[in-house]
């Protein structure tokens, strides 16, 4: 029997994050956006985070050309930004045409305005089943801290506050 990973990891509450990268063509710099949960910090010394992608996305032949990344780490305002930044390649440039977001000063990938974020370079990646874990040098943070956080639970977006905290 093989084992039902997606029904067991929907218990592990994740936050919500919006992974940026981009391919440079001969009319200009082409944005891409995608909503993640992968994120994981990895090492402090050197700082590394990873994320991870599936094989064939679009977005992760992007990151491995480019070898630069930003993720922002949404709060719960930004849950319709998650909604629409979870579809197909198409669909994602549109809703990046109201996004409101600007180039990273070391990395040139998009940091959205509203959330706390962190601007990579690939440090290294290994294919791993169906997904390639990408690594990241964290190169620039913002670590402001903004609204109840974004949280992805049992299949659904919820909102988190300091309200929740479990008495000891
Ligand atoms: C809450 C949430 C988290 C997600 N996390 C990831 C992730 O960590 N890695 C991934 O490959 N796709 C993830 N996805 C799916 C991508 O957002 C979506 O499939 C996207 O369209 C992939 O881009 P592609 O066109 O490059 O394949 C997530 C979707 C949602 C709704």
């Amino acid at each position: 029997m093989s084992p039902d990973l997606r029904g067991v990891m929907r218990n592990f509450a994740t936050g919500v994050c919006v992974a940026t990268t981009y391919s440079d063509q001969a009319d200009g710099r082409h944005h891409d956006a995608v909503t993640v949960n992968s994120l994981t910090s990895v090492s402090l010394d050197p700082p590394l985070v990873s994320l991870c992608l599936r094989l064939d996305s679009a977005f992760l032949a992007d990151l491995l050309a480019t070898k630069k990344w930003a993720v922002s780490i949404l709060d719960s305002r930004a849950r319709d930004v998650a909604g629409a930044l979870a579809r197909d390649r198409a669909s994602r440039s549109r809703a990046m045409d109201t996004l409101a977001a600007s180039p990273g000063a070391n990395t040139g990938a998009l940091v959205l305005d509203s959330a706390s974020w962190l601007e990579c370079v690939l440090w290294d990646s290994f294919d791993a089943g169906d997904h390639t874990i990408a690594i990241g040098e964290v190169v620039a943070v913002d670590e402001r801290r903004y609204g109840p956080a974004l949280v992805f639970l049992h299949g659904r977006y919820r909102s988190l506050d300091g309200a929740g905290v479990v008495p000891r």
